[in-house]
């Protein structure tokens, strides 16, 4: 049995606005997505998965089904057999196989992009077992498609760059292209608090809403997205010099602008922001869609626990995690 994983992600800075081609951070959560495939010796492709669901079907099956665009997606396995539809087509894979996925990527409430993980593992375990030789960087170019069906038509596949490579990654994405640049930001030190309002959030319904916006008012929107790259750049360099405080404040203006302006924080949003606040959170952001799912808190090692259980308190559940860990990997 072959076992590949990848991690999930939070948003420092820039969720939304890299859909318009402004830059964002990412970086990758110690909380991962594992993927265990065998082959088998007919042509029967099984997947099984406690969080989304099953596949039993034969492979000329898969080869048959249509997904054209994001509305072809009907149930969580969807994104799953249109890549496994692509692979087989691309890889002429005419013998069955048999895969489970395993997640400790919450998914009660979304925003720790636990889809994009589980595309990133089950491509790893697919190159792994057909001895498909890829680099991480290349990650992106096969999973793209996939990730603009699962957000609606529109995404900048950030999170793909994230949980293909680790670490922080500066991301912005050049639409004409469809290409990503990326830039590997190193390794810090930073702890976090993930709290998740338990709200379910569908990311492609927060990206339709604010394009909705956007195209009845473009000059106002650019404004904002111009505002958030000038957050960017400076939490860029704040974050590569270890300057905790000023990321804590940019986070905290990010959040402001998320909120007020583009409209995609949630009450019980602001309430966990708040409280991880007033816990001494340096800052705090809803991280990804919005309009529910997780918000995170930047704090050192020692507070880490007080702001967990601030959030707690609130009515949040809290992860305590690890920030920029490693990409896709075996085992
Ligand atoms: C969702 O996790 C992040 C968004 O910026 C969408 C995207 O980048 O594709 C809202």
């Amino acid at each position: 049995m072959i076992k590949v994983s990848a991690p999930g992600n939070i948003f420092f800075f820039g969720e939304h606005s890299v859909v318009y081609e402004r830059p964002a951070i990412v970086a990758s959560i110690d909380k991962r997505t594992y993927s265990k495939i065998k082959e088998r010796s007919d042509d029967r492709i099984i997947v099984n998965s406690r969080n989304y669901g099953k596949i039993d079907e034969k492979l000329s099956e898969i080869l048959k089904k249509e997904f054209n665009n994001y509305s072809d997606y009907k149930n969580e396995m969807d994104p799953i057999r249109d890549l496994l539809k692509q692979y087989l087509t691309d890889f002429e894979i005419k013998n069955g196989f048999e895969m489970e996925i395993i997640s400790d990527i919450p998914k009660n409430s979304g925003g720790m992009s636990s889809s994009t993980a589980v595309l990133c593992s089950v491509l790893g375990a697919l190159d792994s077992l057909f001895e498909v030789s890829r680099k991480k960087e290349e990650y992106f170019d096969y999973l793209y498609p996939f990730q603009v069906k699962i957000h609606g038509g529109s995404a900048s596949g950030s999170e793909i760059i994230s949980s293909s490579l680790g670490g922080y990654s500066k991301v912005k994405i050049d639409k004409s292209k469809s290409k990503l640049d990326f830039e590997n930001l190193g390794t810090h030190e930073y702890y976090i608090v993930i709290g998740d309002t338990g709200i379910k959030a569908k990311t492609a319904e927060a990206v339709q809403y604010v394009k909705s916006r956007w195209e009845r008012d473009k000059e106002y929107y650019e404004g904002i997205f111009d505002e958030i790259e000038k957050i960017v750049q400076k939490g860029e360099k704040a974050i590569l010099n270890g300057d905790i405080e000023h990321v804590g404040e940019l986070m905290d203006e990010n959040h402001r602008l998320l909120a007020e302006d583009l409209m995609v924080s949630h009450p019980e949003l602001d309430k966990l922001v708040n409280a991880a606040k007033e816990a001494g959170a340096y800052g705090a952001k809803l991280s990804g869609g919005g309009r529910g799912g997780i918000m995170f808190a930047l704090c050192d090692e020692e507070n880490q626990k007080d702001i967990g259980n601030a959030i707690k308190r609130t009515g949040g559940i809290p992860y305590l995690t690890a920030v920029g860990v490693e990409g896709v990997r075996l085992g």
